[in-house]
């Protein structure tokens, strides 16, 4: 098994979470090859902020030789590990640049089924919050995410609590290596939503982003319930598609408020 660590601590091979995310690695694939990425050092540019890589293509963009690297490590490994801190109850900010020069990947995704797993650390708290919006993310790109691992940084040399983290681990590998086998994993209401409201997207937008269009109908992901082969419960599917045609309505019939 290939496994690929994007570490997003500005500490590079100092962070604890890198560390907890090496760990995690080595005890689920004892016999794996792991790499590790630092964004730290990996040279990006901040994101510019044009629209040109969603509509264009990335390939109009200057940063893709930068990103190239990184991107293609990922593509090489079997699973990604994403090891943020929780810095102010999010990812880092090298990651969340990390996700906005990668934001054509959301149009166009190119991860379909690989599996992925989220490693965050924080002093106390906030590892819920940055697995909620980091799955969604990663997700969106094609990313099947099979497991999660957070832990607390100040209670890292307690014994108990070292106990403890051995427990969670070893409960991971008996989940994350049959999700890992699974050739059709399920997909949960929530992704079945997202899915519904990207596909919409894509369909009003046609005029506007074509390339995401011709990509989406290329894969037959027009028609589609999800961007991969999965199981998913027949109500959540009618509620995914409801939900969608009511976003649907509010847009088509100028039905959108400004959010107060
Ligand atoms: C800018 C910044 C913001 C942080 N925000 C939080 C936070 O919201 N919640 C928390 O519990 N810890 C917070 N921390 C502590 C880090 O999450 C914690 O030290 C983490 O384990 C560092 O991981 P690293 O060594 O991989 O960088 C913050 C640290 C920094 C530097």
């Amino acid at each position: 098994m290939k496994t690929l660590i994007l570490s997003a601590s500005p500490l590079a091979e100092a962070s604890v979470t890198c560390r907890l995310a090496t760990r995690l690695a080595r005890s689920l694939f004892p016999d794996g090859e792991h790499r590790v990425v630092h964004l730290a050092e990996a040279g990006l540019p901040p994101c510019d902020g044009r629209l040109e890589v969603i509509t264009e293509g990335e390939n109009s963009t200057g940063y893709l030789p930068a990103l190239r690297p990184v991107h293609d490590a990922m593509h090489w490994a079997d699973v990604v590990i994403f090891a943020s801190p929780v810095h102010n109850f999010t990812v880092s900010a090298l990651l969340k640049n990390f996700i906005d020069l990668m934001v054509f990947e959301s149009h166009r995704p190119s991860f379909m089924g690989k599996k992925a797993l989220l490693v965050a650390t924080a002093m106390g708290a906030g590892q819920e919050k940055l697995f909620s919006y980091l799955q969604e993310v990663v997700h969106s790109w094609g990313f099947c995410v099979v497991g999660r691992l957070g832990a607390a940084t100040s209670m890292l040399e307690e014994p108990w609590y070292e106990a403890k983290l051995r427990a969670a681990i070893s409960r991971l590998r008996t989940r994350v290596l049959p999700a890992l086998a699974e050739p059709r994993p399920r997909v949960g209401l929530r992704d079945l939503i997202a899915f519904r409201v990207w596909r919409l997207v894509v369909e009003i937008n046609r005029d506007n982003t074509p390339i995401d269009h011709a990509y989406w109908s290329e894969r037959g992901w027009l028609d589609a319930e999800y961007y991969f082969d999965c199981r998913s419960a027949a109500p959540a599917r009618w509620l995914a598609g409801l939900i969608a045609a009511l976003v649907r309505y509010t847009i088509v019939h100028r039905r959108l408020r400004p959010v107060t």
